[in-house]
């Protein structure tokens, strides 16, 4: 198991717990006066493990879906929390994906203007990359995440045993998030998760050494730019390609996936550029192509995913802000790049270079 550790935030020090016995003792989750907001298939998967907190008077349970990320499922929780007689001494406990995560972490921050709360999350991409941070974020119409706030929980509990239960696509959408992260670290870091691809997705303990490392290095970035206004806008690699491949397949392709193949594209966009060379790009793209093999003849519509690019939050008014491999070390920097008939092109083609 992967030794506890501790990550700063502007409201005090919250530690990361790996067990993997958490699923034979669910007792520590009942300490104190605790809400808990539970994903429904996760209740039903381990209806024996979790009965105690299935059957608690205090236990909402939420369809994890994409639709429900959205303020009518806000104000029906905090219904449901408030004919519970939530008080500001009592707290939350999450247990679910990054929807659930974005849910609650959401509702704590805001209800009574704050009550503690505490994560179990239970996809690899909560576990590796979502669950420390701080981030909460709900969709408003077609406005992905547009509403969020930054309120970290104050203990995060990450068992390995959730992911037992996951589909394949689900642990290729955390492997993404792994890559990306240890992209940012360094070439021989992502050769390092690279190498061992085959094995991570056959050997949880494996897998479970490599969320470890994410989270060490997101944890080095969030500690000094937890509010996301400098240099922990890297950790957007593959974010603003991927944003554009859910949108123009309409959500078709899962999130880590996506990234994935926005890491992919933004390498060959790299290579067009003149920032990038060949050899680095191909090394890159060979361990990628692997984590979105499932998806790689899905139909990507070009016009549809220029125009979500041209919608992006890096972009400024004339340039579009893309987060891009650089030089020889491979540094992930943010470049502006002009909009035009030649980038549109490199996009073609670097979309095309996907199956
Ligand atoms: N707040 C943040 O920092 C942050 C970061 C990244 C992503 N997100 C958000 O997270 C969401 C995606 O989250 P996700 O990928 O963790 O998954 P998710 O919460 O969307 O869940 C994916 C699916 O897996 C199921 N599931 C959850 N745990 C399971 C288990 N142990 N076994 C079997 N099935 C299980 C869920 O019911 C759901 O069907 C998106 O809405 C994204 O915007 C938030
Ligand atoms: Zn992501």
């Amino acid at each position: 198991m992967p030794k506890n550790f501790v990550v700063q935030s502007h409201k005090g020090p919250y530690e990361v717990n790996f067990t993997d016995d958490l699923l034979s003792d669910v007792r520590p989750l009942s300490d104190g006066e605790p809400h808990f907001i539970v994903d429904e298939k996760v209740a039903n998967l381990y209806s024996k493990e979790l009965s105690s907190i299935i059957n608690h008077s205090n236990t909402i349970l939420v369809q994890a879906t994409e639709d429900n990320k959205s303020l009518d499922q806000v104000s029906n929780i905090v219904n449901q929390l408030v004919s519970n007689k939530i008080r500001r001494t009592h707290h939350i406990v999450a247990i679910g994906g990054g929807i659930i995560q974005d849910l609650s972490c959401f509702i704590a921050n805001t209800i009574l203007r704050g009550v503690r709360w505490e994560f179990v999350p239970t996809t690899l991409l909560a576990q590796a990359d979502s669950c420390i941070g701080s981030k909460s974020s709900i969709n408003v119409g077609d406005a992905k995440n547009i509403l969020g706030t930054f309120y970290p929980p104050s203990r995060i509990w990450i068992d390995p045993t959730f992911l037992r239960t996951l589909h394949k696509d689900e642990i290729h959408s955390g492997i993404g998030e792994i890559l990306k992260v240890h992209a940012i670290e360094s070439p021989e870091e992502f050769d390092r998760v690279g190498d061992s691809f085959e094995l991570m997705v056959n050997d949880f303990a494996v897998l479970e050494n490599f969320v470890y490392s994410a989270l060490l290095i997101k944890k080095r970035f969030i500690e000094v730019d937890e509010f996301d206004v400098g240099i922990r806008n890297i950790f957007n690699l593959g974010h603003s390609f991927g944003h554009a491949v859910e949108a123009a397949t309409t959500f078709g392709v899962p999130h880590g996936i996506a990234v994935s193949m926005g890491m992919h594209v933004a390498c060959s966009i790299s290579v067009a550029q003149g920032f990038l060379t060949q050899e680095h790009a191909t090394r890159m793209q060979c361990v990628l192509a692997k984590n979105f093999s499932a998806y790689a003849s899905t139909v990507i519509p070009v016009e549809q995913v220029l125009s979500a690019l041209l919608k992006d939050k890096k972009n400024s008014s004339t340039e579009l802000g893309l987060i891009l491999p650089i030089g020889k070390n491979v540094e992930i920097q943010k470049i502006m790049i002009k909009p035009d008939r030649q980038f549109r092109d490199q996009c073609t083609e670097a979309l095309a270079a996907l199956n």
